[in-house]
């Protein structure tokens, strides 16, 4: 019955026996103290393990959420397209072949789209986090409305993008761009192209609403990055 159930959590939590016999337990204690010390020793050595040669970031993924944000890796630069005029912004190959097919199709009908953002390094994410974070003498959880940390960008994936209407240039990246044709049109024809918006308003993860930013979720790949990553997140704060 508990087979839709994962291993790991069928296993009943240890609890302490209260028919214990007291005789041996100073053995016991011991033996107790010396696993405990060998536990300690063996995370010390798989944490020094997972740290880079300088001994600056972790290799290994988180699996939770920083700041309602969830973690992803960086696309392989390999695996990136240019989807922009002057081929500044890409995006991982399936995306940008669809995202390229989504704005011919706009354009027949007279609407523009623009790339404005794609892929973004955790490098790039970095300056756009923290610097900018000072430069507007803002709170972590204050810039993490509308940004994300580092490592926790949907643009690290190459599946994201940031969407303009190139007639009107003066809603790009505001709240504004969803009284555009070009909102309208991706309303009702991005899924068509396997684009969603990442953050309507009120979205779970408590991002503000940003009519701009749409990810593509048009094959395996894309679909687990964005959905498995939010199933450990709900595994991990139920
Ligand atoms: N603006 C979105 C949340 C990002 O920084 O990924
Ligand atoms: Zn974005």
């Amino acid at each position: 019955m508990d087979q839709d159930i994962p291993v790991a959590e069928r296993l009943q939590p240890i609890t302490k026996d209260k028919e214990e016999p007291r005789r041996g337990g100073g053995a016991i204690a011991s033996a107790i103290a010396l696993m405990a010390f060998m536990g300690v020793g063996a995370a010390w050595f798989l944490n020094r393990s997972a740290e880079s040669p300088t001994g600056t970031a972790a290799t290994v993924m988180p699996t939770e959420n920083l700041l309602g944000h969830l973690p992803y890796e960086e696309a392989p630069l390999a695996e990136l397209e240019p989807v922009s005029a002057d081929g500044q912004i890409k995006l991982r190959r399936a995306a940008a072949e669809r995202f390229r097919a989504m704005v011919a199709a706009a354009q027949q009908e007279g609407v523009v789209l623009i790339p404005l953002s794609g892929f973004r390094s955790k490098q790039d994410q970095d300056y756009l986090f923290f610097e900018v974070k000072e430069q507007r003498a803002q709170r972590a959880s204050e810039r993490a409305l509308v940004s994300a940390p580092p490592g926790y960008s949907e643009h690290h994936t190459g599946y994201a993008i940031d969407i303009g209407d190139g007639a009107r240039p003066q809603t790009h990246l505001k709240e504004a761009f969803e009284d555009t044709p070009a909102f309208r049109w991706l309303g009702k024809n991005a899924a068509r192209f396997s684009f969603e918006l990442s953050f309507p308003r009120n979205n779970p993860q408590g991002v503000s609403y940003e009519p701009w930013h749409w990810r593509f979720v048009g094959d395996r790949h894309s679909l687990q990055t964005f959905y498995r990553a939010r199933q450990l997140t709900l595994r991990n704060n139920p």
